[in-house]
């Protein structure tokens, strides 16, 4: 059976990018449509990170979706680094005026669905085999699920690093920036009170591990592992064993152990495309660029983009001005680099490499030692970090 709906914006992809964009749109009074692969279930218990800058916390609060985030989430106002046997706090609210607040990416998720849904929104959930087409006129279409069409003013790829939107970008159109590192992260969810009342970043000889925290009553833990490594390697008391070799460092902390629940590896890559948008394709948050997850820009990206669009639609269906559409891509990059660099620096510093020699373990402490002693270095990680 053929249907075929007609709205402004048609949006693949409900995550944070996609979501957000059609909540936004739509206080500005523009119809969109969302469509995405997985199931509303899937989406809404997928684990990633979570870290929300001051500027996403702001956006997500004015826009009437940041109710349960501010009951429920963390602030924090520092982080921690610990290497070479010592722990050294960096003051980001002190530094910079702002926090971060520590609440998970699949709630934001469900805030967004949830206000969706009481708004009315459109969201087609599990559907199959979405293409673009005609993107170069000026009536580009969607279609799905064999013989379903949406005909649509603009088309938002939101669909991820792995979804069909960048693709319909013909590859000459195409500028792709890639580097991928030669480790993964190791990631756990465990029942477990807090160890930390801030995150510790912990660089050590065995590889890179890190602490962050759900609740009081769940915690998050990482550590640096083989790209290729496999869930069924580590059983609970082998994960253990390295969590506390490479984050108990002598100075007498200890990690509170609880029962394990969930196990995952993460690819650690820095990808962009350029420019994000083709005639009246635009591409926001993974579908146009990847970072590593050291510092936790994933979504902070996806919310910066997705702002930024949000307002040029508006703009061109108040005004029937282009300028804002057109200068989408250029700015939206210009963050989107700085993030990559940030990322890319805070993984390099913090990570064993397979090649490193001991020259370069020592010139890895030596800027860490630097980060924590000089207040400039500091103010440049802090400024980065809180976004
Ligand atoms: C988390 C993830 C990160 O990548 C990070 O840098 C800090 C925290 C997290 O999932 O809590």
């Amino acid at each position: 059976m053929s249907t075929q709906v007609a709205t402004q914006v048609a949006i693949v992809g409900a995550g944070p990018a996609g979501l957000l964009l059609s909540h936004l749109l739509h206080r500005e009074g523009i119809r969109s449509v969302v469509i995405e692969s997985r199931t509303r279930e899937e989406i809404e218990a997928t684990i990633r990170a979570g870290v929300l800058e001051q500027g996403t916390v702001d956006l997500l609060v004015q826009s009437g979706v940041g109710e349960r985030l501010k009951r429920e989430g963390f602030e924090h106002e520092g982080i921690y680094l610990r290497f070479g046997g010592r722990t050294h706090r960096i003051a980001l609210k002190e530094l910079t005026g702002r926090a971060i607040t520590v609440y998970a990416q699949h709630e934001v998720i469900k805030d967004l669905v949830a206000a969706r849904l009481a708004d009315g929104g459109e969201i087609h959930f599990g559907v199959k085999d979405a293409a673009l087409y005609d993107l170069d006129t000026d009536t580009p279409k969607v279609r799905y699920d064999h013989g379903k069409e949406i005909s649509c003013d603009f088309v938002a790829g939101c669909d991820g690093f792995h979804g069909v939107s960048r693709p319909s970008i013909p590859s000459r159109h195409r500028h792709e920036f890639a580097r991928t590192y030669p480790f993964g992260w190791f990631g756990i969810l465990v029942e477990a009170p807090p160890s930390t009342d801030e995150l510790i970043y912990a660089h050590h000889e065995r590889g890179f591990a890190l602490v962050s925290t759900r609740s009081p009553q769940i915690q998050r833990l990482y550590f640096q592992c083989d790209p290729e490594d496999q869930v069924r390697n580590w059983p609970d008391a082998r994960i253990w064993e390295e969590l506390h070799a490479r984050l108990e460092n002598g100075e007498g902390w200890k990690l509170a152990e609880g029962r394990i629940f969930q196990k995952g590896v993460i690819a650690m890559r820095s990808f962009v495309v350029e420019p994000l948008r083709h005639g009246r394709l635009f591409l926001a948050g993974d579908a146009a660029h990847i970072v590593p997850p050291t510092g936790a820009k994933g979504l902070n990206l996806a919310v910066n983009d997705v702002r930024l669009l949000a307002s040029a639609f508006s703009s061109y269906f108040k005004s029937g001005k282009e300028d804002a559409l057109h200068a989408y891509s250029p700015e939206a990059l210009r963050r989107v680099w700085r993030a990559e660099y940030f990322s890319w620096w805070m993984t390099s510093m913090l990570h064993r490499f397979r090649d490193d020699t001991p020259f370069q373990h020592r010139v890895q402490l030596a800027e860490l030692q630097y980060v924590v002693s000089s207040r400039a270095k500091a103010l440049t990680l802090a400024e980065n970090y809180v976004g």
